[in-house]
């Protein structure tokens, strides 16, 4: 559940006494988590403990260079819920790392856990700015490892500050004798320095403030966003010699909007009297303004944690985003005329039918003209037309069909003037959003078909010079098909049918280099079952395929991987860009576990 809440045992034992329970699945499934936590992580032991869990996602690209390393922080979570984060002073890189330009820092969670626990949310931060949002693997009673390893090098300011600055970290863990679970935890930084021959083009900002809850700390550093009303809001001040600025939102959803996206509407609820089902139909956005004015949103990647739906689905191969919570950014120069006056200004977070409960904070990456005190802007156009929600709905009893739609459309063009002259920037955020839920079998089968589809355009310009330009296209498609079966003599079963995926083509270019233009497909395909009978699991079945395919032209990286009850089932991995048959190295085999590197590397 991904929340730092315990759900009492007995709420599972009411729900299974009640044959005419009417949540959603989804929600069944999380007040069902309790019992089958505890059997599910002695179903099985494998004969190689820990077994190694894992997110795919392609390897970070690294420079050919030796890195100096450094364990920040080390620690053993049980009982850190509702506590202040657990600190670790930090003042830039150990003194062993030779004085020299990074070119690449790696920021490296690694944790082991051994008996029964939930799946719990937990950040990362930095003097407050937020590093990396991630969900804990669930362990086994024979124990289990795993890590994440996150590209860390936009805050490079941050981490070479010559100051000494707390690195925090929030996971709220509670141990007892049926959640036995602690995490033990390794927090490194890997400093790669550049290579000789490879000056990076990429400028990284000079400064990234924290737009994170002021102390006291306890339950983490995010802002918890707990209704459809509350906005939370946090004053900040910037250099007056800005000449860009970009917000990264950092967001994740728990608790009766962990699976918002099959939220019933309350329209529903309420003529069926259900009650302890979460409601507000199935649409949700984060809202981000500036001094009261709508500036931008989020609208947010349907991650499934460690134990969504079937934890068995999630067993060794993690749901997309799990272990490393996507960002969001949003182009913040063309206001920086209205925040450069020296005085502070308020970013206000919040989201559009929020049930509790959403974590939301951001960071505010800020590029300084060095050669001058101040630089002038100017807000020259900006649209922010009101959110377009249609929400259709056709049920009887408890089957029915909803259909929803939305659509949202934020415009912002400013100048900034500097030293470097004086530069236009156009900004527009587009989003599209579509789900169609149906009930049937008396609420006992529920599908969700959804699809989130967002633009992102940045561009800057002189009258003369591109200074950089993003166009970034996402596409989250959904589909969840669950069904509850009463087999009757207190026999069920729960079967979950899920699709995930992640998509994005992108094309960047900053002045001085070269446009380089991304895509990558990412879908999961799950399939569990839960076998119940007089309250207990008697059996549960999980498998899970995963097809990776990230391409930019000069990179590639490919894998196409399945599991089953933790076992994989196969796994092929092609790192590296292969055009066509014709490329294969003679000794490439399409089998399992066989690595390609290819020379192929063609511009677009
Ligand atoms: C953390 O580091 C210590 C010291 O290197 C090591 O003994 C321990 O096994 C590590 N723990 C994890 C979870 O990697
Ligand atoms: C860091 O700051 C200290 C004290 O201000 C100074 O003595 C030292 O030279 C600085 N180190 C670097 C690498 O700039
Ligand atoms: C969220 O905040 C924005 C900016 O203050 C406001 O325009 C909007 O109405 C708020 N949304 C809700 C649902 O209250
Ligand atoms: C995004 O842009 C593509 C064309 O590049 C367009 O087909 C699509 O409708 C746009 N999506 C949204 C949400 O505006
Ligand atoms: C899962 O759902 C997909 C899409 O509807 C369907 O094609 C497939 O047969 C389902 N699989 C099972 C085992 O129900
Ligand atoms: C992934 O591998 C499976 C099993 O070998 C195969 O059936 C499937 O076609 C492959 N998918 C892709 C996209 O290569």
């Amino acid at each position: 559940m991904a929340s730092s809440l315990s759900i009492p045992f007995l709420s599972l034992l009411l729900l299974l006494h009640q044959p005419q329970f009417s949540t959603s699945n989804t929600h069944k499934l999380n007040n069902l988590k309790p019992n089958l936590l505890s059997q599910l992580s002695h179903l099985k032991t494998t004969e190689n403990p820990p077994t190694q869990f894992f997110e795919v996602t392609k390897p970070i690209k690294l420079p050919n260079t030796k890195p100096c390393s450094h364990l920040v922080l080390t620690y053993d979570f049980a009982f850190t819920y509702g506590q202040p984060p657990v600190q670790a002073n930090y003042h830039g890189p150990p003194p062993h790392c030779p004085p020299t330009h990074f070119s690449k820092i790696v920021l490296e969670w690694r944790a082991t856990c051994r008996g029964t626990q939930f799946d719990r949310i937990f950040g990362v931060w930095l003097g407050g700015v937020e590093l990396l949002r991630s969900c804990t693997a669930e362990p086994t009673s024979s124990g289990i490892v795993w890590s994440v390893e996150k590209d860390v090098t936009r805050y490079y300011s941050l981490l070479m500050k010559n100051q000494t600055q707390t690195f925090a970290v929030y996971l709220g863990n509670v141990v007892d004798s049926t959640y036995t679970g602690v995490y033990h935890v390794n927090l490194s930084l890997h400093y790669y320095p550049a290579e000789e021959n490879n000056l990076n083009h990429h400028s990284w900002a000079d400064l990234v403030l924290p737009i994170s809850r002021n102390p006291p700390l306890n339950g983490g550093l995010w802002f918890e966003v707990k209704n459809s009303v509350d906005i939370q809001l946090k004053e900040f001040e910037i250099p007056r010699n800005a000449y860009r600025a970009v917000l990264e939102v950092y967001v994740s959803f728990h608790e009766n909007d962990e699976f918002w996206y099959s939220n019933l509407p309350n329209d529903y609820i309420a003529e069926n009297g259900i009650s302890d089902t979460p409601g507000n139909g199935p649409f949700r956005e984060v809202v981000v303004s500036l001094d009261g004015e709508v500036v931008g949103a989020v609208w947010p990647f349907t991650v499934i944690y460690t134990g969504g739906m079937n934890p068995l689905l999630w067993r060794p191969i993690s749901g997309i985003g799990s272990f490393n919570l996507p960002s969001y950014n949003i182009e913040i120069t063309p206001f920086l005329g209205k925040i450069l006056d020296g005085k502070f200004h308020k970013f206000g977070f919040n989201v559009t039918n929020a049930l509790k409960v959403w974590f939301v904070d951001a960071n505010l990456h800020l590029w300084l003209d060095k050669h001058s005190l101040k630089t002038e802007g100017l807000l020259l156009k900006h649209i922010s037309s009101p959110l377009v929600l249609s929400e259709a709905s056709d049920f009887k009893g408890l089957n029915g069909k909803f259909l929803t739609t939305a659509n949202r459309r934020v415009l912002s063009i400013g100048w900034v003037k500097s030293s470097f002259g004086n530069f236009i920037t156009h900004s527009v955020q587009e989003f599209s959003y579509t789900n169609s839920l149906v009930m049937e079998n008396e609420g006992n089968t529920q599908i969700v078909v959804q699809n989130i589809h967002i633009n992102d355009t940045v561009y800057a310009k002189t009258p003369l010079l591109d200074v950089y330009s993003i166009k970034s296209e996402k596409n989250f498609p959904l589909f969840l098909y669950s069904d509850y079966f009463d087999q009757g003599n207190g026999r069920y079963v729960f079967i979950t049918n899920l699709t995930l995926g992640f998509d994005e083509n992108r094309c960047s270019k900053v002045a001085g280099s070269e446009l380089l233009k991304s895509s990558l497909k990412n879908l999961q395909n799950g399939l569990g079952y839960l076998f119940i009978q007089n309250n207990y699991i008697v059996g549960a079945l999980g498998s899970t395929q995963q097809v990776y395919n990230y391409e930019d032209g000069k990179y590639c990286y490919f894998r196409n991987i399945s599991s089953s009850d933790y076992d994989i089932v196969y796994d092929e991995v092609k790192n590296g860009c292969i055009k066509s048959e014709h490329d294969f190295p003679s000794d490439f085999k399409l089998s399992n576990r066989v690595f390609s590197y290819s020379k192929g590397s063609s511009s677009i």
